[in-house]
């Protein structure tokens, strides 16, 4: 696409944040939304375990609230986990509405009610799921809705770049203006003008070798905001998911927390359980915990795995609440319903991002982030389990109503220049971008993984100031693609990471430093700001 027209709304990414926002604008608003390969594409195609909210008729809201503040290890905000909680029943019923196809279950009065899962750190039944493929539920339900939204531009192998600033062009007052994207197919970049801005790009765990998220999980939208100004919080909080596949071809396939929430156990290599001798809530302790431990008891035994742990239910029950899981496994030579299966952790959520409001506003004006690129405080030092669709939920619907109700403040930007490529060839050297991901990805699991040091960080902190002199001389040098953009954003949130786990001197939920093993009295956030 060259020089489009002005968009009134752009929203990067089409994952449940993006596409929440989409559906929820007013529809005389003109809406492009972009992602950076086909539209379903992200972690929330991905999604298992299911969403939070409370239906049960014992549960409550102020329990779902408790949860997920004693799951963020005291860092949460209190007001965001209540605003969310209490939005989270009718996000649901809109889902319902628009026909997601969740599970549900015939009570003694013949009527059906939407069937609960439990995941650990939840007091109660909470989660709403569609067996165990919740995302591809969801995301394909949306999808539908979107494509036939007449007002609506879908544009898929997009690439978003980097953000366009009235500061950077030198007028006021300052705001976001647009962003260039990269025709991924095509090759060629081109500015995309716009009223208002939406970052809804996913989630970052891609800096890690293990990853339970899929390929494009590279943090752009946290890299993009940091770099158009913005404070990002938090980042030192990343969340290894505790059972994921261990097989060579199985790419830290997830092992759905709502396993161990209908009874798995998990096993040492003897077939002994050992959660026990960590917490007392055994195999449904929150995350950080869990991925601890075994990460603990690995390293005890020299062990490469773990096992997980279901053969004692019911066959009949196991392949028919988790079928998806138990097909995968199948295909892994593992029979799920019959055998414990192999795990170790992987990395799988980012809690920090871009810091934001509680309507989805960045720090520049016309700029919103929701869903993971986001920091909103909910999740505070871990993130309460199936509670990260429902902020993708929450905020989109939120930042659509702010948006409805101030777009008139922006004008339509007038025309932006264009991408220059004047000063740069194409490149020779295509190896040094994939040698650079390498080594960015195991520097980050050895030396910032689940159990760091002052140490560790220095070195890693040493490897990624290298890292990124050399991509930024290759940026400068060669014609961009996806590789290239992906890696430096990459370099830009592993360095982030590390600045924020290098200034928390404590341990706290998910940020663990055998420097500092202690939690501190006083729980304040990590705020980087750029400088601008
Ligand atoms: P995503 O769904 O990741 O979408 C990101 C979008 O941004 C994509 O469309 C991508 O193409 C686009 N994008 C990114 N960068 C660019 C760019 N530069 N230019 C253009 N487009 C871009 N959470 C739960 O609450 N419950 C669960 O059961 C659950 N299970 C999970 C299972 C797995 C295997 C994984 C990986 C995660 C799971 N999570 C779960 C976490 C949850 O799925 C994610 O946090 C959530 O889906 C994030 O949604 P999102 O819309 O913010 O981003
Ligand atoms: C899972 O199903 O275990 C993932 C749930 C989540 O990430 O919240």
């Amino acid at each position: 696409m060259l020089n489009p027209d002005p968009f009134d709304v752009v929203i990067i990414g089409s994952g449940a944040a993006g596409l929440t926002l989409a559906l929820r604008l007013p529809q005389h608003l003109q809406v492009a939304v972009l992602s950076k390969g086909p539209l379903t594409e992200g972690s929330s195609l991905y999604a298992q375990g299911g969403i939070s909210a409370v239906f049960d008729e014992q549960d409550s809201v102020e329990a779902h609230v408790a949860d997920t503040l004693e799951a963020g290890a005291g860092l949460s905000d209190a007001e965001t986990a209540r605003f969310v909680a209490a939005n989270a029943p009718g996000c649901i019923k809109w889902l319902v509405g628009n026909d997601v196809p969740f599970s549900r279950e015939m009570g003694p009065d013949g009527h059906s009610s939407l069937h609960l899962h439990r995941e650990g750190g939840h007091s109660f039944r909470r989660i709403v799921h569609a067996a165990d493929a919740t995302g591809r539920a969801l995301e394909t339900t949306l999808e539908g809705m979107v494509r036939r939204r007449g007002n609506v531009t879908v544009l898929e192998h997009c690439l978003g770049i980097d953000l366009i600033t009235a500061g950077r062009l030198g007028t006021k007052p300052q705001r976001c203006l647009g962003l260039y994207v990269l025709d991924v197919r095509a090759g060629n970049v081109y500015a995309l003008p716009a009223r208002a801005v939406v970052l809804a790009t996913g989630g970052a765990s891609k800096v890690y070798l293990y990853t339970s998220n899929p390929d494009g999980a590279t943090g752009d939208g946290i890299a993009m905001a940091w770099r158009a100004g913005c404070r990002v919080a938090n980042m030192e909080f990343n969340q290894f998911h505790p059972t994921c596949l261990f097989h060579p071809r199985a790419k830290s396939f997830l092992l759905s927390e709502a396993l161990r929430g209908e009874g798995a156990h998990l096993l040492l290599p003897d077939g002994n359980r050992f959660m026990h001798r960590f917490d007392k809530r055994e195999e449904l302790a929150p995350r950080d915990v869990v991925a601890r431990a075994i990460d603990h008891e690995m390293k005890r035994l020299g062990a490469d795995c773990l096992y997980l742990d279901i053969s004692h239910r019911d066959a009949d029950f196991v392949r028919e609440h988790f079928p998806m899981i138990h097909q995968q496994c199948q295909q892994f030579g593992f029979d799920l319903s019959r055998e414990p299966v192999p795990v170790v952790p992987a990395a799988h959520y980012t809690c920090g991002g871009v810091m934001v409001d509680p309507h989805g506003r960045a720090d520049l004006p016309g700029l919103y982030a929701i869903g993971e690129v986001s920091y909103t405080g909910l999740h505070g030092a871990n993130r309460l389990a199936s509670n990260s669709l429902l902020e993708c939920l929450v905020y989109g619907t939120a930042a659509a109503d702010d948006i409805a109700a101030r777009i008139h403040r922006f004008d339509t930007p007038g025309p932006l220049p264009p991408w220059d490529e004047s000063r740069v060839s194409d490149s020779d050297e295509q190896v040094v971008v994939s040698h650079n991901w390498d080594e960015l990805r195991r520097f980050m699991w050895d030396y910032v993984g689940i159990v760091r040091t002052n140490k560790r960080l220095e070195r890693a902190r040493r490897r990624v100031d290298l890292l990124r002199a050399e991509i930024l001389e290759y940026y400068g040098n060669f014609r961009v693609n996806a590789d290239l953009l992906e890696l430096r954003n990459l370099a830009t949130v592993a360095e982030l990471i590390i600045r924020c786990a290098q200034s928390r001197h404590e341990s706290r939920g998910l940020h663990y430093t055998l420097d500092y093993p202690e939690r501190s009295c006083e729980p304040v956030p990590t705020v980087l700001t750029p400088n601008r």
